[in-house]
């Protein structure tokens, strides 16, 4: 299997440009699509804004402390790093990684993938 290769595309000029809920959760706008960020033991990760079960906002969730988005309508937790949910349902989160770089915060989208609208 082959690395994966990423657009990256800046979503802040700086760190603390990011606002972040009580939960740890944060909504940003990439090219007018909406996605959350969740930070958990100094790591941001990217994720969908709508929770795969049943569409709830995630950044109503929070981020608990296992590395999970935890969903605030029906409480499904997901992996930040894989999307996978924890009870093994067959919900997957699409996930995004993030950098934090000296000139900025950039999510990265998979080249080639289904999401051709970025
Ligand atoms: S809508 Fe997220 S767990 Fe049901």
């Amino acid at each position: 299997m082959g690395l994966k290769k990423y657009k990256w595309h800046k979503i802040a000029g700086e760190a603390a440009d990011i606002q972040w809920t009580k939960g740890d959760v944060a909504e940003v706008q990439v090219n007018g699509k909406t996605l959350c960020l969740g930070r958990f033991n100094e790591e941001w990760y990217g994720f969908a804004l709508l929770c795969p079960h049943a569409g709830a906002p995630l950044t109503m969730g929070y981020i608990d402390g296992a590395c999970h988005v935890v969903c605030p309508v029906h409480s499904l937790k997901f992996n930040l790093k894989t999307g996978r949910d924890t009870n093994d349902e067959g919900y997957k989160l699409k996930t995004y990684p993030v950098e934090v770089r000296a000139d900025g915060v950039y999510v990265g989208f998979e080249e080639g993938g289904l999401f051709k609208w970025l």
